[in-house]
């Protein structure tokens, strides 16, 4: 995957706990530019990398900007952002990737909770621009905790943005929007922000007449799955390198328990979409369960496991490390 080294200029608060992060190009080349919802990965060190969402102009080629929230569970990203990274600091970048596009539609309904404004933004911004009528609902704790109050308040001619406070139980659940109650056949709803609120926002939403089709949403934290079942309650996993031998129980990822033993191996998004920890497999049957390999590579000759998801129907998996 192409990477691109940049350089920390400037880091500032965006609201209680929110670091906003701006990096330029090192050699002083100009940035790809990208698309309203795009997202970078960042190797916060070789091992820790993680995925944000741009929030600064799309066709700035100088700079990319990302803001990243003090996560109290924090992975590590968020931890290394606050307490590390600094003005200066070098370090490299994914291109952009999108996942998380506009589609056509009549109208726009964007949800955004708490950091997930960011990807939400630029797709306001990016609607007001092209003349397209859209309804932002930004649930955020208090007023304080706003990220990018200034952008969200300036003049939207095509577009409303309401702030609701979540702080009085006025949460997704007991706060869901009136408009979205009523079915909109026409439409379009992005979703962004913590897991256990879209899980809400959709599940209201479905309720209300809205279907899946309509919805478009985008998750960076790990999504809480069911571990499919393996064989004899788990399988091992064994590395070509040494031979070593590990056992993986069916509430263990095959990532967490090379972690726990050591086994240095790349991470990022833990949910089998970027591709990160994509591992040769030398035998053994793979039962796949990331989405970032297509279906003609799941069955390809040389297999590849998504060692953060994915796991073994043999009681053996045998892996490149
Ligand atoms: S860490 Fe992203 S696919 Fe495994």
């Amino acid at each position: 995957m192409e990477k691109i080294q940049v350089v920390v200029k400037s880091m500032s608060l965006q609201g209680d706990g929110n670091i906003e992060v701006v990096f330029k190009s090192k050699d002083k080349m100009t940035l790809p530019i990208w698309e309203a919802g795009a997202h970078i990965d960042v190797y916060l060190t070789p091992m820790l990398i993680r995925q944000y969402s741009l929030v600064g102009h799309p066709l700035d080629e100088q700079h990319y900007t990302i803001c990243v929230k003090r996560e109290s569970s924090s992975r590590g990203g968020s931890e290394f952002i606050h307490d590390t990274l600094r003005v200066g600091h070098e370090l490299m970048i994914s291109l952009p990737r999108n996942y998380f596009k506009l589609a056509p539609s009549n109208e726009y309904y964007l949800v955004a909770g708490g950091i997930g404004i960011t990807p939400i933004l630029t797709m306001a911004e990016y609607l007001e621009q092209s003349k397209k009528q859209f309804k932002l609902f930004y649930y955020v704790k208090t007023i304080d905790q706003v990220a990018f109050l200034e952008r969200l308040r300036a003049d939207f001619q095509h577009g409303t943005i309401e702030i609701i406070e979540t702080m009085d139980g006025k949460g997704i659940r007991n706060s869901f929007p009136d408009v979205l109650k009523e079915t909109q056949k026409d439409s379009q709803m992005y979703l962004c922000g913590p897991q256990g609120f879209m899980d809400v926002c959709i599940e209201k939403s479905l309720l209300h007449g809205w279907s899946n089709e309509q919805i478009f949403f985008e998750a960076f934290a790990p999504i809480k799955t069911n571990i499919p079942i393996s064989p004899d309650n788990g399988f091992q996993v064994r590395l070509s390198s040494t031979g070593e031998t590990f056992h993986v129980p069916n509430d263990k990822t095959i990532a967490t328990v090379l972690i726990e033993n050591n086994i240095n191996i790349p991470i990022s998004c833990e949910i089998g979409m970027c591709g990160a920890c994509l591992t040769q497999v030398v035998c053994g049957e793979v039962d796949h369960q990331d989405t970032v390999q297509s279906d003609e590579e799941k069955q390809a000759d040389q297999q590849y496991i998504a060692l953060c998801c994915s796991r073994a129907k043999s009681t053996v998996l045998e892996i490149n490390l």
